[in-house]
């Protein structure tokens, strides 16, 4: 069985003091959540040394980055390296959102990179894979979302697809309230699961519009097994309601 995974990602949003307000009003409950969903944080670079710092006494919170790049070090202005973000404690990394895809020229090649990298110094990588609305609308999703799956994990043995995390976000779902459907979201994420040995047992989240009130419809999903959230991971009080709403129904 997957581990369920309710993982928040801050993008760029919240400053030091705010990471620091965030987890003051976050981990006092944060004891008190269902202990079988693993709570992952990831705030942008710039609050990973805040957040870790308040996270010390907190193995129940995990730390997560949101981008990194695949060598060790070296000359790439403006970069983050996998020993970097160790020394951090982060737990994970998010490779390969849609808005790294759109934006910064992120490509299925650059993601792999970037997922051997992690892999290699022990840091769970977070794949994101989606399709847009108009390859949905062309009929094109399960080819799409396949095809950046597999991609992703390219020359990895079994063994190390095992040490990954995949999540589906159908980028028109991502920020936009039009959360795409339970059933068909667990059917693309199915075939997400077969498209390379050693899926069987990772876990693979859901992302786009997730929120307190229509979590519970994803966590009772066979192949849905958490959630990437983005906005509703913002607020303390949010992500507690987020997160008891799946532990219940996972
Ligand atoms: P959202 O973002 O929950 O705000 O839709 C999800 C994501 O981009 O990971």
């Amino acid at each position: 069985m997957p581990r369920t995974i309710a993982a928040g990602n801050w993008k760029m949003h919240k400053t030091q003091a705010q990471t620091r307000a965030f987890f003051d009003a976050f981990l006092p409950r944060a004891l008190r959540m269902p202990a079988q969903v693993e709570i992952v944080i990831a705030p942008p670079f710039t609050s990973l040394h805040t957040a870790h710092a308040a996270l010390r006494d907190h193995p129940r919170v995990m730390l997560g980055a949101q981008n990194v790049h695949w060598e060790p070090n070296g000359a790439f202005t403006g970069e983050i390296s996998v020993p970097m973000l160790l020394e951090l404690g982060v737990r994970y990394t998010i490779v390969g959102h849609s808005e790294r895809r759109m934006y910064f020229n992120e490509s299925d090649h650059t993601v792999n990179l970037k997922v051997k990298a992690l892999l290699v110094g022990g840091i769970v990588p977070i794949v994101a894979v989606g399709e847009t609305i108009e390859e949905r609308r062309a009929g094109h999703t399960d080819a799409r979302v396949t095809a950046q799956s597999a991609a992703a994990l390219d020359g990895l043995d079994a063994a190390q697809v095992r040490g990954v995390v995949l999540a589906y976000e159908p980028i028109w779902a991502i920020g936009t309230g039009a959360n795409c459907d339970a059933g068909e979201a667990d059917r693309v994420m199915g075939l997400i699961r077969n498209c390379v040995p050693g899926l069987e047992d990772v876990p693979i989240l859901y992302g786009g519009s997730v929120n307190p009130e229509n979590v519970a419809s994803y966590a009772s999903q066979p192949n849905i097994n958490g959630g990437l959230v983005g906005g509703a991971s913002l607020d303390p009080d949010a992500l507690i309601a987020l997160i008891e709403n799946a532990g219940r129904h996972a």
